[in-house]
């Protein structure tokens, strides 16, 4: 079988079957789909993923259950933690100068070695800590077979020039100097950097570039462990290669058989009870809707994307759209160990009957072990410096509609198939929405389609106000929105303090690459 990497542009255009992959993605969500409760890890690359295993239990099955993760447990039976992080690279003295290499680089992923692409060799790539007011000095150096670019999403930076700007091109074998400053004001909270070279993004973040960037805030909440968790999902073809996605799985937006947690499938944290933990989560998923939850254990919200909530609230679950981060705090409380799963979705179809439904499986992410026997830390979580602002209290200096929709442009599911915001496809060239510096506007987000659409907007955070009709309670801002099929959703915006041209999509990462976004200048 000829080598083929996910970042080569002609693999899109490949048969839909492939004798050698197994059995096809769709038929095992189908099975999953009709399968009750939680499948743990679905799908066709599992049968090789499970037929090349040497020994030990069966990753398929639930943590927990027979102590899958085999490195998870010493000889003498005691519980070890297997959770890795991705190395840090911090700033000091308000500067962080550093090099990412993007390039094709070897993984171990549960014991078997796979070929994936990578940041700095790695998959996540470094998690970048730095501080508001800071300067990054970032050197991409492009050592993939394709073209590529940066993106950091969700910061608060200029879009243009050698900054954030999603529309340099870094050719293969080249290298590109960016340069992001962080206002004074820049919100503390979690981010995170993927490839955004329009036609590939999809491929390449699936293929395993993507990493965290911390913003701390100026006080940090006193905790006794910190963890940054990089969600996201891959596949792979009987080979241990990368898998290619079919032109079905693009237009229904490609979700990966394995889900992986910084790069590791079901790792084991292992904590003692009494202490606290603050978890950062990133959906770094292509276009998978995280539903996790944590059994058993205390999870509280601290904020979602940017920032902080006004208070900490407990929650059963959280639900992450791809591009979404959560700011989570975990009391560890003696007796019940725990497993973060993800639950099943259905993020809608394709609309007409018999026609592939993207019904997305849940799968086990981790297991969180607690030891000793001491109560849940009652220490008090003290609130945000300021009260988050309230757009909703503000006047509106404009209004918007902007319309998702899926249409089958001269023939149904066919290759035909637009996917468009405004009746348009992207166009690099034209500016699709240009709000004055200063503006406060209302949008509200239309979706005329059968499927979902997460929808995001760089550099300025959206306030999400209602969804399909009912009002949003407190301050909810966000960089991804949920807009849920034949729904609408109402945001505000603040188009203050940056101006600049760049672009709003939706985060199904396959449906921007297919055409589902615009370019904004303000
Ligand atoms: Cu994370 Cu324009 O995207
Ligand atoms: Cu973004
Ligand atoms: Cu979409």
């Amino acid at each position: 079988m000829p080598e083929h990497s996910a970042d080569d542009p002609d693999d899109r255009s490949r048969p839909e079957t492939d004798a050698s992959s197994g059995p096809s993605r769709r038929t095992v969500l189908a099975a999953g789909a009709a399968a009750v409760g939680v499948v743990a890890v679905g799908a066709g690359g599992l049968a090789w993923w499970t037929s090349t295993r040497d020994s030990g239990p069966d990753p398929a099955a639930p943590v927990g259950t027979d102590g899958a993760e085999p490195s998870g447990e010493a000889a003498d039976g005691s519980v070890v933690e297997t959770f890795r992080e991705p190395e840090v690279r911090a700033s000091t003295d308000g500067r962080l100068d550093l090099e990412l290499t993007a390039a094709a680089t070897t993984v171990t992923i549960d014991g078997r070695s796979v070929r994936v692409l990578g940041f700095e060799g790695g998959m996540p790539g470094p998690t970048l800590r730095v501080r508001p007011g800071d300067r990054i000095a970032l050197r991409l150096r492009n050592e993939l077979d394709a073209a590529t670019n940066l993106h950091t999403h969700g910061l608060e930076v200029s879009p243009e020039g050698n900054s954030d700007n999603v529309f340099v091109m870094i050719p293969s074998g080249g290298a590109f100097d960016y340069a992001y400053e962080l206002g004074d004001e820049h919100p503390p909270g979690v981010f995170w950097y993927h490839p955004h070279h329009h036609g590939t993004t999809a491929e390449q973040l699936f293929a395993g570039l993507y990493g965290a960037i911390v913003v701390e805030e100026p006080d940090p909440l006193p905790v006794d462990r910190e963890r940054v968790l990089v969600i996201a999902d891959i596949s792979f073809d009987a080979n241990g290669d990368l898998a290619t996605a079919t032109r079905f799985d693009r237009m229904l937006g490609r979700e990966g058989d394995l889900v992986l947690v910084n790069g590791q499938l079901q790792p084991t944290m292992v904590a003692t009870s009494g202490e606290r933990e603050r978890w950062r989560i990133v959906n770094a998923c292509t276009s998978r809707y995280l539903r996790l939850r944590l059994d058993g254990q205390r999870m509280r919200r601290l904020g979602i994307d940017a920032g902080r909530d006004a208070a900490p609230r407990d929650v059963d679950e959280l639900v992450l759209l791809p591009g979404n981060r959560a700011d989570v705090l975990v009391d560890a409380t003696a007796g019940a160990d725990a497993v973060l799963r993800t639950m099943p979705f259905d993020r809608g179809g394709m609309g007409a009957m018999g026609a592939p439904r993207s019904a997305t499986v849940g799968a086990d992410l981790a297991r969180f072990v607690v030891r000793g026997d001491a109560a849940a830390s009652a220490a008090p979580v003290p609130g945000p410096t300021a009260p988050p602002r309230d757009l909703r209290e503000e006047a509106v200096t404009g209004r918007r509609t902007l319309t998702l929709a899926m249409g089958g442009a001269g023939g149904g599911m066919g290759q035909g198939m637009a996917f468009t915001i405004d009746g348009r496809t992207f166009a690099e060239g034209r500016i699709d929405l240009e709000p004055a510096a200063g503006a406060v506007e209302e949008w509200t987000i239309v979706n005329t389609s059968t499927m979902d659409h997460p929808f995001h907007l760089h550099v300025w955070p959206m306030q999400l106000v209602e969804v399909d009709g009912a009002p949003v309670e407190g301050v909810d801002r966000r960089d991804v929105v949920p807009v849920p099929a034949a729904g609408r959703v109402v945001v505000r915006i603040a188009f203050e303090g940056i101006t600049g041209r760049t672009v709003y999509h939706c985060h199904i990462l396959d449906h921007e690459d297919l055409g589902m976004m615009g370019v904004i200048r303000v």
